[in-house]
């Protein structure tokens, strides 16, 4: 990605040495970081720590260096501005429009897209005085996260951790590459989400699994809690992905526990995606015990496969029964190769026609593509018969644009 101008602001609480890990991670990316922190943010860290981060000087006021007039350079200069960690003093600060110090002074003229990474107090957070602040800067276009759960300052826990680094300059990345901001479009929605791959035990110490990173269904759980929506994630094995904020996560193991878990927890869901790699077979006995090698002969065991329900289509039935009245999207994934029958698009329509779900989002794979990277593309195919290209992204971008589908899809 081309070098952005991004500006870290940092107000002041506890959380305010996370930044320094934002800021080292957004540098790491390529791009150019100015830190603003508030005259409180440098009660937690020093200014030398920010500067040498950075690599770029660190003010406070608006009455430093007052002939490149800051307040006002900074901010139109911005390609995107990240406020990590913003106190609800900073946001009641943006809210109102006031313009008493750099930082301040900074989001009021920039005009690109905002970012706001709360911590604070749960009390804080749940204050009517906050809900109010946040909810007039997100109907501004600014992007305010969900803070994440657990432990605070003290021994309390509860809704107000600073999400973690990697969660911020992730949706940061997401805006810069979108351009524009994040509606908050999905509020109230209930959403539920699997992703990774299923494991396939065949006795206590092997299973038969697959390369399913998780990493494109984390991503619309992600996406879809940040736009409002009230997220539940069905997770099977991952690349060790960390729970995002604000999503409530269960494991699970098998394609049974992953069908069981949809199967409970479907009926409350207006959207359902199925962006997990279910095993369509399962060895048909699983041992009880470790399953040894023969001392006396070469002989291996054969495993007897049996197929396991297809859960994609069971919620559709489902739906089609009536059993799912809420049930409004229900969106299925394919990875797909060409063969001889024919393209990847050829494969991808007649599997939408089959599972007979609202859209089928198609990932070309092979050569190295779709799994376990982090970038991608591929198709978005409605049962209405539209197909939309899904540009070359990041699965965080992907998943943004999936979402704003199933959004018009919902809406419709
Ligand atoms: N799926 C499912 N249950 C299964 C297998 C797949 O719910 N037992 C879902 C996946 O989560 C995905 C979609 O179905 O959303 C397509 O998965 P895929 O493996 O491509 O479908 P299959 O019907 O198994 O097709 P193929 O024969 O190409 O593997």
């Amino acid at each position: 990605m081309e070098q952005k101008r991004i500006v870290v602001g940092v107000a002041g609480g506890i959380a305010a040495f996370k930044a320094c890990t934002v800021v080292r991670q957004l540098k790491e990316a390529g791009h150019s970081v100015r830190v603003v922190p508030t005259e409180s943010a440098l009660k937690f860290i020093a200014a030398a720590t920010f500067e040498a981060l950075s690599g770029q000087p660190v003010h406070t006021g608006v009455f430093e260096n007052v002939d490149e007039v800051p307040h006002v350079r900074i901010g139109q200069q911005a390609d995107l501005v990240v406020v990590a960690p913003a106190t609800a003093d900073l946001m009641a600060r943006a809210a109102a429009g006031r313009a008493d110090d750099l930082l301040t002074g900074t989001l009021l003229t920039a005009r690109c897209p905002v970012l706001f990474a709360p911590a604070m107090h749960t009390e804080m957070w749940f204050h009517p005085a906050t809900t109010d602040n946040v909810a007039t800067l997100r109907r501004r276009g600014n992007v305010v996260l969900e803070p994440a759960s657990g432990r605070l300052t003290g021994a309390d826990t509860g809704p107000g951790r600073l999400p973690e680094a990697e969660e911020i300059t992730t949706l940061a990345g997401l805006l810069l590459e979108r351009g524009d901001a994040l509606p908050y479009d999905m509020a109230g929605v209930k959403v539920l989400v699997t992703a990774g791959g299923t494991r396939e035990p065949l006795d206590p110490v092997r299973f038969i699994g697959n390369r399913s990173s998780g990493k494109q269904g984390y991503a619309v759980a992600r996406v879809m809690a940040q736009r409002g929506a009230d997220v539940t994630l069905i997770a099977g094995n991952t690349s060790g992905l960390a729970d995002p904020a604000g999503v409530e996560v269960v494991h699970i193991g098998s394609a049974a526990q992953l069908g069981a878990a949809v199967t409970k927890l479907a009926p409350e869901a207006q959207v359902l995606v199925m962006a997990a790699a279910v095993a369509d077979f399962r060895p048909a006995q699983v041992a009880t015990a470790k399953i040894k090698k023969r001392v006396d002969d070469d002989s291996a065991p054969s495993v007897e496969l049996v197929r396991n329900d297809d859960v994609l289509a069971g919620a559709v039935r489902a739906r089609a029964d009536g059993q799912l009245p809420n049930m409004k999207v229900i969106v299925g994934f394919a990875a797909e190769t060409g063969d001889a029958n024919g393209d990847v698009l050829f494969h991808a329509r007649s599997k939408l026609k089959r599972k007979g779900c609202d859209m089928l989002v198609v990932n070309a794979v092979g050569e190295g593509k779709a799994f376990e990277v982090d970038h991608n593309d591929g198709w978005m195919l409605s049962a209405d018969g539209t197909e939309t290209a899904l540009e070359h992204g990041s699965k965080t971008l992907m998943a943004s644009r999936i979402v704003d589908a199933i959004g018009a899809l919902l809406h419709r």
